[in-house]
């Protein structure tokens, strides 16, 4: 078991292969899965957030090389990974300028994508709300503008381009698959700025699933476990930096209480974190497709290895008491 949706959750489909363990099996299923859906995928858009790299950039080619118009929406489009993109010269490769903060961008992409849509009266098929950032701090040391900025990128970011694309997605019947994460259903110590931003997803995601299923547009949320090795999300020159920004932001008192020794170990911690994780991004990416491609979807995704998986249901499911006691304390 290395990646699971809760399969109470699917209506009873069984034609979508479920995730298997060794290399072969994942990619035998994953051809069978691309093989009785693909009828379904051409002609269809997907715009996906956060495509400089990353989970979003190596979706971007994945939902394209399985035919999909790829609308991917870049922070830097001059950088790098859009350059990459745009390397491809595909007419299914669209690459745009897209801060998800930026109210103007925003609305500057529901433009350019209504303009390159083919059939822009039959809507967009999906948005996938990728882009985000992560950190670490515990509350005492971290600073209100520092919840504010990562709930602007993670949180805001996805309500923003969400209600923007929705008239679109509206119209295609289509899908909306919000990147959360395994935090936004379990929390941890020094997590508390992301946790904060991705239980707003979830709880975002979930409120628009249930609005959605009149209109016919199914709303999906993916929470990934540990996958910092696969991605850049955090980096160890990253850790120091914010090592140094929590100690000098903190007041004299929690200075004291606290002591240097406490963030230089919580730094060590956070290094040794940045290699941990899964170095395989294929079963993050397979469950996005799959939300996209089904017939019927699940409703939440969690791709993660087995420790994580029984880690989030022990701690979202036990009393609190017993989580704390098994895990933190
Ligand atoms: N990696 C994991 O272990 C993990 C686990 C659970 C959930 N997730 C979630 O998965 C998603 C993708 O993460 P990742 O690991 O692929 O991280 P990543 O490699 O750092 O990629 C994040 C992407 O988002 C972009 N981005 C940052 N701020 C943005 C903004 N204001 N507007 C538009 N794009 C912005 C980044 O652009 P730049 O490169 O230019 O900064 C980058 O392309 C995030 O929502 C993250 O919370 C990741």
């Amino acid at each position: 078991m290395t990646s699971t949706g809760a399969p109470s959750e699917r209506p009873q489909d069984e034609s979508v292969p479920k995730h298997s363990t060794s290399a072969h099996e994942k990619r035998m299923a994953h051809e069978q899965l691309a093989v009785c859906c693909l009828g379904q995928v051409e002609g269809k858009a997907v715009l996906i957030t956060g495509c400089d790299k990353g989970f979003g950039h190596a979706l971007a080619k994945q939902l394209h090389a399985k035919g999909f118009t790829v609308f991917a929406g870049c922070l830097q489009t001059g950088e790098n990974g859009a350059r990459e993109l745009e390397s491809m010269q595909s007419d299914r490769m669209k690459v745009l300028q897209l801060n998800v903060c930026s109210d103007q961008e925003v609305a500057q992409a529901v433009e350019f994508v209504k303009k390159k849509l083919k059939e822009p009266e039959k809507g967009l098929w999906g948005v996938v709300n990728n882009a985000g950032v992560t950190t670490f701090g515990d509350v005492e040391f971290t600073r209100l503008d520092k919840y504010r900025e990562v709930a602007d990128i993670n949180l805001w970011g996805t309500v923003r381009v969400t209600q923007a694309f929705l008239p679109l997605v509206r119209r295609a019947r289509g899908r909306v698959v919000n990147v959360s994460s395994m935090y936004g259903r379990i929390v941890s110590p020094s997590r508390s700025c992301y946790c904060v931003s991705k239980f707003g997803v979830s709880a975002f995601s979930d409120c628009l699933r249930q609005e959605m299923y009149r209109w016919g547009v199914r709303v999906i949320l993916i929470e990934p476990g540990n996958f910092m090795a696969a991605t850049g999300i955090l980096t160890r020159d990253g850790v120091d930096a914010r090592g140094e920004e929590l100690w000098r932001g903190a007041s004299k008192t929690v200075q004291e209480d606290y002591g240097k020794a406490y963030i230089t170990h919580q730094i060590t911690q956070m290094k040794s974190f940045v290699g941990s994780g899964l170095k395989d991004m294929s079963l993050v990416l397979n469950d996005i497709t799959d939300a996209l491609v089904s017939k019927r979807p699940y409703n939440r995704y969690n791709p993660m290895s087995a420790y994580w998986w029984v880690k989030l249901h022990i701690m979202a499911h036990l009393p609190t008491a017993v989580a704390d006691w098994l895990y933190i304390r």
